[in-house]
């Protein structure tokens, strides 16, 4: 992992920050993982005419849909409209029930998909994968391909990311640091707490 992203988890694990502070982490966090995105993008050789004359580049080659998995996912959402600004923009609403940590589903607005599209899906922690694979499911149910899609996590539990990936084989993921382990109640260790409350402000 770059250092700068290392250095941005680290103050964002801190317990003492502010929400304003967590919230200026997250989003730094949340850009250098967009950017980290784009490598994973594929893309197509283009020629375009700058004052004087042509020059080759590149640019993206499939229309990029972002789904967040609601709540958390909201705060990556901003980055990636900021280097995605023509994307589509799917949410899913999966609440975890605070006892069993089973996820369940209460909001799903995907855009109609052709099947060209690039998934970006959002979720800042992957614990269980409970909700990783609820919204993966989703989606391949709609008829996307699991090589077109991404998944970016910010903190993923070593034992939910081997859920995920186990059950979605043909997905790239990337997650800014694995942790060791779950605690009973189903939080990531050491990871950072409950991202949503500390984001939102509803600790
Ligand atoms: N969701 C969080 O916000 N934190 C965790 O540790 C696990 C799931």
């Amino acid at each position: 992992m770059h250092a700068l992203m290392q250095t941005l988890i680290t103050q964002l694990r801190r317990k003492e920050l502010t929400r304003a502070q967590f919230r200026y982490y997250a989003h730094q966090l949340a850009q250098c993982l967009a950017q980290q995105a784009v490598d994973h993008l594929k893309t197509t050789p283009v020629t375009v005419a700058t004052p004087f004359g042509k020059a080759d580049g590149i640019a993206l080659q499939q229309p990029v849909v972002l789904v967040p998995i609601l709540r958390s996912g909201l705060a990556l959402l901003p980055a990636f409209v900021e280097l995605f600004p023509d994307a589509g923009i799917g949410c899913v609403g999966l609440r975890r029930d605070e006892k069993t940590a089973i996820a369940t589903l209460y909001y799903n607005n995907i855009p109609k998909l052709s099947g060209d599209e690039q998934i970006i899906m959002l979720d800042p922690m992957i614990a269980t994968g409970g909700s990783s694979c609820a919204t993966l499911e989703i989606l391949t149910k709609q008829g996307v391909a699991q090589r077109n899609i991404l998944f970016v996590a910010v903190i993923a539990a070593q034992q939910g990311l081997d859920v995920v990936k186990k059950a979605f084989t043909g997905i790239t993921t990337i997650v800014a640091a694995v942790d060791k382990e779950l605690n009973p109640k189903k939080f990531i260790v050491p990871g950072l707490g409950d991202f949503g409350d500390r984001y939102f402000g509803t600790e």
